[in-house]
């Protein structure tokens, strides 16, 4: 089976770990375990207690009935039966797409977005068209161009909401339009929700509550801060959640009881961790915006309370060269846009930590001022 590079990852596995100002992750600055073991105001003894007696055995394989519950709250339809703990949403992506599409489907796939979402069903044999995201509609896709893509044979639309790179959201509005264009072929609508918008985390509509054929993918990497413990889900319906188990078999058996431990003990402290993310999402992206306001070869489509962002930059040098010189001179480390196959941007991960944040665009500037 052939695949595409993984644009992204392959930069950041040769990159990332030489960064002293990275500024290119899409992660909500993650947290410590000390961090962690405080959010339950007693240095984690919940955690512990639950973790001494704990045999290292497989556990459970699906996640835990405690796991099951406190992600099904996350939905208003989603019963705790149909919710599958997997590796990551990367793993939750991968066991959807192997799942459902088959050589010869048609699928469609917001573009660019995470490209596990259009990869993998082309290695797949699938016959892939792209949704193009445009950057002077707020970087929203256009009805009307999905509406002319859609086949009868169209097996499955793929979207990433909120956007990487863009950190765009998709209004409830525009994703009933989606449904109901979906729903006139029949075709299953996959929505990677790894972005949560937490300046209204309420308004935010899972595609899990609006689609019986609606496949909400998710972890608790970005959102939650957390990508370490490498633990996502998948919520579906009850008929999706039995045909992914029999390919869940084969791929992944369980994601492991510390881990699954580890996430239910996180999930009952959300209320701790989305305030402690809110409060870094809404403070730098005021550092953002002032930096943005002054930066003369910087613009950008402003990111919703997402913790990724997608910046223009004026440089008269091809993105990727420039990326490796900033960070070689600079010690700077951004996502050259090229990765996403839109050259003349920048992935701009402005939720670091506030002094990293500063710091990286101190020097961004300081690198940009050669070409003036
Ligand atoms: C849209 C999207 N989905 C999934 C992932 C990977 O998430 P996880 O760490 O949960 O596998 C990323 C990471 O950048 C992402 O941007």
């Amino acid at each position: 089976m052939k695949i595409a590079e993984f644009g992204v990852e392959t930069w950041l596995n040769v990159w990332e770990k030489k960064a002293t100002y990275d500024i290119s992750q899409s992660t909500i600055a993650s947290m410590t375990m000390n961090e962690l073991l405080n959010l339950d105001g007693q240095g984690g003894a919940s955690f512990y207690k639950l973790l001494d007696q704990q045999k290292m055995n497989y556990g459970w394989i699906e996640g835990s009935p405690e796991f099951k519950h406190e992600v099904a709250k996350l939905y208003q339809h989603v019963e705790p039966d149909n919710i599958l703990q997997t590796n990551g949403a990367t793993g939750a992506n991968h066991l959807a797409l192997y799942a459902l599409v088959e050589p010869g489907d048609h699928v469609i796939s917001e573009y660019p977005s995470y490209q596990q979402l259009y990869d993998i069903p082309k290695s797949l044999g699938a016959d892939v068209d792209y949704w193009h995201i445009h950057e002077e509609d707020q970087w929203y896709p256009d009805l009307a161009e999905l509406k002319k893509l859609i086949r009868p044979n169209t097996k499955l639309i793929c979207l990433n909401n909120a956007n990487n790179p863009t950190g765009t959201v998709l209004s409830t509005d525009l994703l009933r339009q989606v449904v109901k264009i979906a729903k006139q072929v029949g075709a299953y609508v996959l929505v990677d929700e790894v972005y949560l918008p937490l300046d209204h985390p309420e308004a935010f509509t899972s595609i899990a509550d609006l689609y019986d054929r609606g496949i909400a993918t998710n972890s608790l990497s970005k959102t939650y801060s957390v990508p370490g413990i490498r633990v996502g889900w998948t919520a579906t319906n009850h008929e999706l959640a039995d045909l992914f188990r029999k390919y869940r078999d084969y791929t992944m058996i369980c994601c492991g009881v510390f881990n699954d431990l580890l996430a239910v003990y996180i999930l009952r402290n959300r209320d701790k961790v989305l305030a402690r993310n809110r409060e870094l999402v809404l403070n730098n992206l005021k550092i953002y915006q002032d930096w943005i306001d002054s930066e003369p070869r910087a613009s950008v489509v402003m990111p919703q309370a997402v913790s990724t962002s997608f910046p223009k930059l004026t440089v008269p040098e091809d993105i990727e060269q420039f990326c490796i010189r900033l960070l070689k001179e600079k010690g700077v480390l951004l996502v050259p846009g090229n990765r996403f196959d839109v050259p003349g941007h920048v992935r701009l991960g402005y939720c670091a930590p506030e002094k990293t944040l500063r710091e990286g665009l101190k020097r961004l500037s300081e690198f940009l001022r050669q070409y003036d």
